[in-house]
């Protein structure tokens, strides 16, 4: 029952958004409030460069990594697995540290699947990278990895509630980049 505790310290560790404190400590302008009005790693690269987006990248996806590797290492159940998976991208999107008000979960769904396998997180981010080379746009890369991550969990790791769990996600991170998927289609996207 114990196993339970880590689903909200999961979504605490989630809702510290890393866009914020690095800007803030940088002394940059507030992510909420500039470029794409989205607190995380691609608008912070908008605001302050390549550093400042990589700490974020690194924060973000750390937030999601370390309950989900705390979650394998006391050997819980992919039930209670896939819940600190889901809560930790949660408090991504809904930080009870900053009113609710988070990102939209690139960086913490790439920091989860590489805690569930790192095969997995090797093949969300290959696929990522692959896209943003090709058409050097973050949110395009973001969808099309968002897409194929249910099928990678369903090849690499097979587990029911699992596959569930990251095609919810992706579900969410696919409405979440509603107006990214509205300017990629009137070709506004950059
Ligand atoms: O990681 C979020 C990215 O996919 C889109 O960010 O700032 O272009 O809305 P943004």
């Amino acid at each position: 029952m114990m196993e339970w505790l880590l689903v909200p310290f999961a979504y605490l560790t989630g809702s510290v958004s890393s866009a914020i404190i690095v800007c803030k400590l940088m002394g940059l302008a507030d992510p909420r409030e500039n470029g794409s009005g989205n607190p995380g790693a691609t608008n912070v690269m908008r605001i302050g460069g390549k550093k400042a987006a990589a700490i974020t990248l690194a924060g973000d996806a750390l937030k999601g990594l370390i309950p989900v590797l705390i979650a394998k290492v006391l050997g819980v159940d992919t039930m209670v697995l896939s819940a600190v998976v889901f809560a930790a991208f949660l408090g991504h999107l809904y930080p009870v540290f900053f009113g609710f008000k988070g990102g939209k979960g690139v960086a913490t769904s790439l920091g989860v699947t590489l805690g569930v396998a790192w095969l997995l997180g090797l093949a969300v981010s290959g696929t990522w990278l692959l896209v943003y080379k090709i058409g050097k746009i973050s949110s395009l890369s973001a969808l099309v990895a968002a897409i194929l991550t249910p099928f990678y969990v369903w090849l690499i790791v097979g587990d029911v509630y699992l596959i569930a769990t990251f095609a919810l996600i992706s579900s969410v991170l696919l409405w979440r980049h509603r107006s990214n998927i509205q300017r990629l289609l009137a070709g506004r996207e950059f």
